[in-house]
């Protein structure tokens, strides 16, 4: 038998001069494989006398041991190495500044409602949501729309297939439906904003089947039509930025409100540019009113003692009025050059503090 030592030698030597985890497998292989130099001395102990198979078989387990250990501290230090090494490469500086050719830019949908929120949110308005679909209760019934009331026509409703029980869910119309999840939920006194979307089965310049509305909803026990009046002038100065901008509240009609008003904003319309804030035009931007008393008792809210006010506005047509868009229909277009020109700065938030607009 050749000599161990002088086998351990070698071997050892090898593991330490590999250099890469692929000649360490090339290694284990030919001394510890089913063909390796290892293995074969083993194989051949079987040819020996008793006495010397028992002194060689140990020898060669020492050998065997000592060449795995080699392997595994080699494997080991050409592991971490490689991860170093790679680490190093694949450094990234965090510190660099973005491509702007490679940013990303925030949809004027987005934008305006951040405004909104950040408007809203500074006269202590929380935030609510509720489910794109709706039952019938939830989006006619509780807000004062009985099934034959006129207004359900209006409101080219997309209806769900009937279920076993008769009814039929639909995609909500307006977001004030959000109004009664809302009072069935929580105890006055309230003040919550509810963006979120909207859907009508209508589509032209001005009308998209899927749009985007803001419901605002205040219940106490003593707010009144002045309260209302003052917060939405507030609203429609913060939001488009102009101190000044001329504000009309005109008697309207919503069943869920009494009385009811639309707003809105002066404009001048001269040479085809629309001025807001300025000129003897007007542009109607919301509707509001008194939350129906029927309406809080619908939900469980005793309208002896609470009364409320509610608003609600679309949300593309103020941002077309603040940033200038002709066509509602580009919004949802997604056309990269459209997003580039109206987009906006992602990390710039909307603060009443710094400015809303970037
Ligand atoms: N829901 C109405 C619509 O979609 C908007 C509206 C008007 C909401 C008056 C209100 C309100 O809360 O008080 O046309």
């Amino acid at each position: 038998m050749e000599n161990l030592d002088d086998l351990q030698n070698e071997l050892v030597a090898a593991v330490n001069a590999a250099a890469t985890l692929g000649a360490i497998e090339e290694i284990r292989i030919s001394a510890l494989g089913r063909k390796g130099r290892v293995t074969s001395l083993m194989k051949g102990l079987g040819a020996l006398a008793p006495d010397e198979r028992r002194a060689a078989g140990q020898s060669l387990n020492v050998v065997k041991s000592v060449v795995t250990d080699a392997l595994e501290s080699r494997r080991d230090a050409l592991s971490e190495a490689e991860l170093d090494a790679a680490l190093a490469r694949d450094r990234v500086d965090i510190t660099l500044t973005a491509r702007p050719e490679n940013e990303g830019r925030l949809h004027p949908i987005s934008q305006t409602i951040d405004e909104i929120i950040a408007i809203f949110g500074e006269m202590g308005f929380a935030l609510a949501e509720g489910p794109d679909i709706e039952d019938d209760f939830h989006n006619f019934t509780a807000l004062n729309i009985p099934p034959e009331h006129p207004a359900r026509q209006m409101h080219d409703t997309f209806y769900l297939p009937e279920q076993p029980d008769g009814t039929r869910k639909l995609l909500r119309t307006h977001t004030s439906s959000v109004q009664i999840r809302t009072m069935q939920n929580c105890e006055p006194p309230l003040r919550i904003i509810v963006p979120g979307r909207a859907f009508r089965c209508d589509s032209d310049m001005t009308h998209t089947p899927m749009f985007h509305q803001v419901e605002g909803l205040i219940v106490d026990k003593t707010v009144h039509m002045g309260h209302l009046k003052g917060c939405l002038i507030e609203f429609c100065r913060a939001y488009f930025e102009t101190p000044n901008v001329p504000v009309r509240f005109r008697p309207s009609f919503f069943p869920f409100t009494e009385p009811s008003a639309e707003v809105d904003i002066g404009c001048s319309r001269s040479g085809g540019t629309l001025k807001i804030g300025e000129g003897d035009d007007w542009l109607e931007i919301l509707g509001c009113g008194m939350v129906h008393p029927k309406v809080l008792d619908a939900c469980g809210i005793d309208s002896t003692e609470y009364q409320g006010f509610a608003f609600g506005m679309g949300i593309e047509r103020i941002a077309m009025l603040k940033y200038g868009m002709p066509d509602l229909r580009t919004f949802f277009d997604a056309d990269m050059p459209w997003l580039r020109h109206y987009g906006f700065a992602p990390l710039e938030v909307a603060t009443l503090l710094r400015g809303l607009t970037p």
